[in-house]
């Protein structure tokens, strides 16, 4: 699928709307979860590409959307890294907190799409990248970002490796987690909690507390 006929699935399945903890924010977001879901199975079946999580605001995206945008001081004038950013939620909470640039990675060609279409809705400009960057050396960024990463075993391991190179090699790395199961056990410093309003269907609550990190 190219990249038009991606921008279109997009569009039919999603509408642009405000995440709850987020207002600024515009996202192509599902309003139920159970169509897409079955849609994007059907056309990616043959293409064995991830379910759409590109379609949603996790609850650690909006946390730390939220955080950057009441802390703009922290973003102002920085390069960033946001690493697996699906809809692009932190990605353009970076971006519209004053950094000096943004680049978003993520490994399905989905999000990226999705990104580029949330970016131009907030009138900002976000680079992406398909690469999976976490066997690689840390990205040319002054912040790497990384929201809603702990919830898969394998991924969590390799994600936590990564982010922890990032740190020891100077990078400010913020995550945001609501209690996933493989969130780092140590090496995390708790900055800010929200309560965050996420719908029913996708994580079984109305709402999820969930707390920003620096990685140390
Ligand atoms: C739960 S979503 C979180 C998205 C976003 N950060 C948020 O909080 O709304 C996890 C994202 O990680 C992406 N992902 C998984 N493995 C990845 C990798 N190795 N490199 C980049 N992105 C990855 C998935 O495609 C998905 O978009």
């Amino acid at each position: 699928m190219n990249e038009a006929a991606r921008r279109r699935f997009i569009r039919k399945h999603t509408r642009l709307a405000a995440p709850g903890l987020v207002p600024e924010v515009r996202l192509q977001l599902a309003t139920e979860m159970t169509p897409l879901w079955r849609a994007t199975q059907k056309t990616l079946d043959d293409l064995d590409l991830p379910p759409p999580y590109w379609a949603f605001a996790w609850p650690g995206g909006q946390a730390l959307a939220r955080f950057m945008l009441d802390d703009a001081a922290v973003m102002r004038g920085r390069r960033v890294f946001a690493f697996a950013a699906g809809s692009g939620i932190d990605a353009i909470a970076a971006a519209l907190a004053g950094a000096h640039s943004v680049v978003a990675s993520d490994i399905d060609p989905f999000a990226l799409s999705a990104i580029a279409i949330n970016a131009r809705a907030n009138g900002v400009e976000i680079e992406t990248t398909a690469s999976d960057v976490l066997d690689g050396p840390p990205p040319d960024a002054d912040i790497v970002i990384a929201a809603d990463v702990f919830y898969e075993g394998p991924m969590s391991a390799r994600t936590q490796r990564w982010l922890r190179r990032c740190a020891a090699a100077g990078r400010t790395v913020l995550t945001a987690d609501p209690g996933r199961s493989y969130i780092p056990e140590r090496g995390l410093e708790a900055l800010s909690s929200y309560d965050v309003p996420t719908p029913e269907e996708l994580e079984d609550a109305a709402e999820k507390r969930t707390t920003v990190y620096r990685v140390d």
